[in-house]
């Protein structure tokens, strides 16, 4: 850690992510202070952050429940601003509206651009992991700050993989995913394929499965994000039919909302793991000494 960052630097968690920003500020040798919330009997937010604050402070906030916690952000970055803070680093290991990133349809807003756009006005840099990015592949052009670094969370699976599981088989349930599983499966020599999916709404989603020997297999799928947990529950019962040994499943970001654990259960998944980029009962890998390192790299 540079001594630049440490001596001169403050961390900053939300008290809905409390515990992952805590580790990493211990990682990265920085010293930690909550930001303070009370929740107003309307919905309306009332922040506070501790004073005085050094020049420097790393605001370390994940954007799952995106509407309320991008609100949440821009009240700490301008708060910290007013306060005389002249660099905020963001650490968002979720960073949130990275899908939508262009009009599907007439009229749409382009909303990664836009949530992209509204960041950059209040951050001086980002730090994040896995985030989804399709047709823009360079984060900065989504999100144009200077350093803007997205990180992969492969590493820290693989060494998770290579523990956990016999000789796994990687499956990735989508072409996107092929970037993750790929890296993983080259890190330690495992086996992969990756699937075709075919979406048509939210939760309708047809993935074909390429032909391979899965039976007898430990098959693990690897995604970025399981959102309504479709994508993984229509390869997963794909994968059944030719009897492997197991189906576990593996991704950065755990929104798994509704009944998705449930669902993926009920399929035939055997072991759901995430990594603490959203915290989530599935959480089995933490990210925060990859983070610190990418912290300790934005010197200022
Ligand atoms: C998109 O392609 C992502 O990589 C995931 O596959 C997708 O977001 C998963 O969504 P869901 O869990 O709702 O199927």
């Amino acid at each position: 850690m540079s001594s630049q960052l440490n001596d001169s630097c403050l961390l900053i968690g939300f008290p809905d992510y409390r515990e992952p920003a805590q580790r990493l500020a211990r990682a990265a040798g920085i010293p930690y202070a909550d930001a303070l919330i009370h929740y107003f009997p309307d919905g309306e937010t009332r922040l506070r952050l501790p004073e005085p604050l050094p020049g420097h402070i790393v605001l370390c906030q994940t954007l799952d429940h995106p509407n309320s916690r991008l609100v949440e952000l821009v009240l700490a970055a301008a708060t910290a601003r007013d306060l005389g803070v002249k660099h905020i680093t963001l650490v968002a290991p979720y960073l949130c509206y990275m899908r939508q990133d262009k009009a599907f349809h007439p009229g749409e807003a382009v909303s990664q651009r836009i949530v992209g756009t509204l960041l950059s006005q209040w951050i001086d840099a980002l730090i994040t992991v896995d985030s989804h990015l399709h047709r823009v592949h360079q984060l900065q052009d989504a999100v144009p700050v200077n350093p803007a670094i997205n990180l992969t969370a492969t590493p820290v699976m693989s060494a998770f993989l290579e523990k956990q599981t016999d000789n796994p088989f990687l499956v990735g349930p989508d072409e996107e995913s092929e970037q993750w599983v790929a890296a993983i499966a080259r890190d330690r020599d495992f086996d992969y394929c990756v699937a075709r999916k075919e979406r048509f709404g939210d939760q309708q989603v047809r993935v074909s499965l390429p032909k391979a020997d899965y039976r007898n297999r430990h098959v693990v799928l690897v995604d970025d994000v399981a959102s309504t947990g479709r994508t993984l529950e229509e390869a997963t019962l794909g994968l059944a039919n030719f009897k492997p040994a197991s189906i576990s499943v593996l991704v950065t970001h755990a929104l798994f909302v509704g009944d998705a654990q449930e669902r993926l259960r009920r399929a035939g998944v055997s072991h759901i793991w995430s990594t603490d980029a959203i915290p989530h009962s599935s959480n089995a890998l933490h990210l925060d000494r990859l983070l610190a390192k990418a912290l300790d790299g934005c010197r200022i």
